[in-house]
């Protein structure tokens, strides 16, 4: 007979320390350290550490910790005290209802984004076999879930980042979709053909000038090339909205993430082009997110 591996739960060294006070010693210390949400940190950190579901952490509290999870614990709780977002020590962040992969090469995907992809899949109710280019696709996380979403889209993600590509494309095996998505290295449209029905972004839009007080949680996880958006950050936006015209089908859509305060200047941008319909969309902190246009028939 093999023997257990040594984290197996009814064999392994264990630390004296129950799961319960495990998470209770982890959430004394973030809050020492003043950081925003201990309580929620602790118990992914220990969830991550032990292995336990939701489920487990109710059912299980008094369950000894194993000597490795321990140590993996202080690790996760040293690195959380350095600053380190949660969604990076798990390497991974929930994103539209499933779990996308990252790392240090592709922007946490935020929970705003997800109107993209509601805005994407409303389009995708009438053209349900809709091609679909997301350009700065990062972890994925938009085009993904477009197309877990909508089983007869197709898709293409350009990033210009091959690291952030490696990600992304996991992802899209973890989702099922790589038979449909296409990954592409380059510059916006520099490697793209064809034409689309939807084009989305979520452009990096940080002035020069915020890039120098960004929160620490963001200047030293996340990518700067995901982040910067020149000195008014608008860079990327002009880049898009000048040649997208070149690849949308005529009444196709540009759904484009944008800061809170750039929608009116987006807004310009548009108009002054072939668009119509252009209308900017709040999120549910009130805040002007996502601009939309379609290009004239
Ligand atoms: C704000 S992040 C968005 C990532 C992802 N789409 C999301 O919403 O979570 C912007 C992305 O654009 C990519 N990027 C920056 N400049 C680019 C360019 N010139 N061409 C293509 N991608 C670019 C970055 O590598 C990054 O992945």
């Amino acid at each position: 007979m093999t023997s257990p591996p040594d984290n197996d739960l009814f064999t392994a060294p264990y630390s004296g320390l129950s799961v319960n006070s495990a998470k209770r010693f982890v959430i004394g210390q973030l809050r020492e350290a003043g950081l925003d949400s201990p309580d929620l940190d602790a118990r992914l950190l220990v969830m991550a550490a032990t292995g336990f579901s939701h489920a487990d952490m109710i059912a299980r509290g008094t369950d000894l910790l194993s000597t490795e999870a321990l140590e993996l614990m202080s690790d996760y709780t040293e690195r959380r005290l350095a600053g380190e977002p949660v969604d990076n020590i798990l390497g991974s962040r929930e994103f539209y209802g499933r779990s996308f992969k990252i790392n240090k090469d592709v922007l946490s995907p935020r929970p705003e984004t997800e109107m993209l992809v509601d805005a994407a899949l409303e389009i995708l109710k009438e053209t349900p076999d809709a091609r679909i280019l997301d350009l700065g696709t990062g972890s994925g996380a938009i085009i993904i879930s477009c197309l877990a979403e909508a089983a007869h889209a197709e898709g293409v993600a350009v990033d210009m980042s091959p690291e952030a590509l490696t990600i992304a494309e996991q992802n899209a095996k973890t989702h099922g979709v790589a038979d449909r998505l296409t990954f592409l290295c380059g510059s916006w449209f520099e490697p793209v053909t064809g034409v689309f029905d939807i084009i989305l972004s979520n452009p990096p839009y940080i002035t020069d000038e915020a890039m120098t007080a960004l929160d620490i949680e963001v200047a030293k996880f996340d990518p700067e090339l995901a982040l910067r958006g020149g000195a008014d950050g608008l860079t990327a936006y002009r880049a898009i909205i000048s040649e997208a015209e070149a690849y949308l089908k005529p009444g196709g859509s540009l759904l484009l993430e944008i800061g809170y305060d750039q929608g009116q200047t987006v807004f310009n941008i548009l108009q002054a082009l072939p668009y119509e319909d252009v209308s900017i969309h709040r999120d549910l902190s009130g805040h002007e997110r996502m601009i939309k246009a379609l290009l004239k028939s």
